[in-house]
Order: C-alpha cells, then structure tokens, then sequence
C-alpha cells in the first residue's frame, strides 16, 4: 500500500493549474478538489441575494445557508460543484462570477468558511488541491506544494481562447484585464494573500507543453510518495 500525501497546488489565475491537478489525481488515483470553484460558487450565492460584504452579520447569515460539495459527472469524467443541491459548474464560470469573484474571496468570513471544509477534505490525504493558498494556509504540511507561474501574455491568450469557445463575444482586452485584476486583488489582500511557500517548488509553464509540466510534476510526487 502506497504511501498517500496532500499535494497542494498554487498559482496566479488560469496559469493551469486545475488542468495540472486533475491530471495528476487522476493518474495517482487520488481526489481532485478545486478550491476556486468553492469560491465562485459562494460568489454566486452572494451575487443573486445580494449580499452586501461590508455587512458582517449578513454574510455570516448567508454563509450559513450554503452547503457545498463536489459530485463526479460521468459524462465529462470531472466533479461539478454544487450549491444547495444545484449543479453551478457552468455558472460559476461565466464572467460575471469572474468580475466579482476575487472581491469575495477576500472577505476573511468567507475564507474562514472554505479553508475549514477544505482542511476536513484532506483528512485521509490522498489528495490534490489546488487554489491560492493552499500551501500556505490550508495545508502548510503538504508533502508536495508546487507553485504554478506562466508569463501574464500567455496566461491571457491561453484564457481567452478557451472563454471564446463559448463566449464568441468576448475580447483579449477583457480577459488581460479581468486577469489583472484577480491577480492584484488575491496576492494584495490582506487575509492570506497568495504567495509562493518558502518550501514550494516553482513551475514556470510558459514555455513548456502540458506532457512536460504533467511529467515533471508526476516526478515530484513520485519523489514525495516513495522516498
Ligand atoms: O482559480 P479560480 O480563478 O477559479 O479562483 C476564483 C477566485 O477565488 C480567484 O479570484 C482567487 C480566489 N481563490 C482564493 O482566494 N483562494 C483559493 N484557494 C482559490 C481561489
């Protein structure tokens, strides 16, 4: 019997790191939780009962009414998030969750609440996490942390291709911006703002292909799990 470890992944927006996680969970057979969509989902929630974030006492009202939790879809081989019950994994990506997103996810109550049932998630490890503080603040004993980076450039034309698949409408300057401004908002906050560990290992992905990142990453944890 192998030896299971918490593998937490951190990074700047869409610099890849879900597509890396998931493929490292799958190969290790380990669980997949992707700790941005927790947010996005509260995001959501907030967004459509208009919950003011300077007013304490309503978001720990409304925190108190949501319950989240991943459910594997059989037809894409992913989990969906899912808020009450309902399936808000395509909601949760549009852009008007993206433009307000990071503004939650800055809110300490908030963050109180996702890091606490994150943390429960890995209690049997065997688990590959990936979000902004993972290494830092929600499991700063992980056996593997890898901080993700790829140029800012690249990051944008990578995100926008991939919104236009659905959003036609969409254009590079909205994506280069609303990537700006996540970034700034999540690694200048003041309740654990994303950072790199001291003792993660940096993954510079702009000029490498995904095999390569996957492979390398792979090589890590198998480091990790048989030393
Ligand atoms: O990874 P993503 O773009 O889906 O994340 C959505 C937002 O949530 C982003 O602004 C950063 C924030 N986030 C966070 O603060 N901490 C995490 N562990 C994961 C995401």
């Amino acid at each position: 019997m192998s030896n299971k470890i918490i593998i937490a992944i951190d990074g700047f927006s869409s610099c890849g790191k879900s597509t890396l996680a998931k493929a490292l969970a799958t190969k290790l057979e380990y669980v997949f939780i992707d700790t941005g969509a927790m947010y996005r989902a509260i995001a959501l929630y907030f967004k459509r009962n208009n919950i003011d974030l300077a007013n304490l006492p309503a978001v720990n009202q409304a925190l108190a009414q949501i319950e989240l939790h991943f459910q594997y879809n059989p037809v894409t081989f992913k989990s969906d998030m899912y808020l009450n019950g309902e399936n808000v994994e395509l909601i949760i990506r549009e852009m008007s969750i993206s433009n307000i997103v990071s503004e939650v996810a800055a809110n300490s109550a908030v963050r109180n609440f996702a890091v606490a049932q994150q943390q429960a998630m890995g209690v049997h490890k065997g688990i590959v996490m990936d979000g902004r503080d993972i290494g830092t603040v929600v499991f700063p004993n992980a056996a593997l942390k890898i901080f993700v980076t790829a140029d800012p450039a690249i990051r944008a034309e990578r995100r926008f291709l991939e919104l236009k698949a659905v959003n036609p409408e969409i254009t590079m300057e909205e994506v280069a911006e609303n990537l700006q401004h996540r970034d700034l908002i999540d690694s200048t906050r003041e309740h654990s703002p994303l950072r790199q560990a001291e003792d993660a290992v940096v993954l510079d992905n702009s000029n490498i292909s995904r095999e390569e990142q996957f492979n390398l990453a792979l090589k890590w944890a198998f480091e990790k799990i048989n030393p």
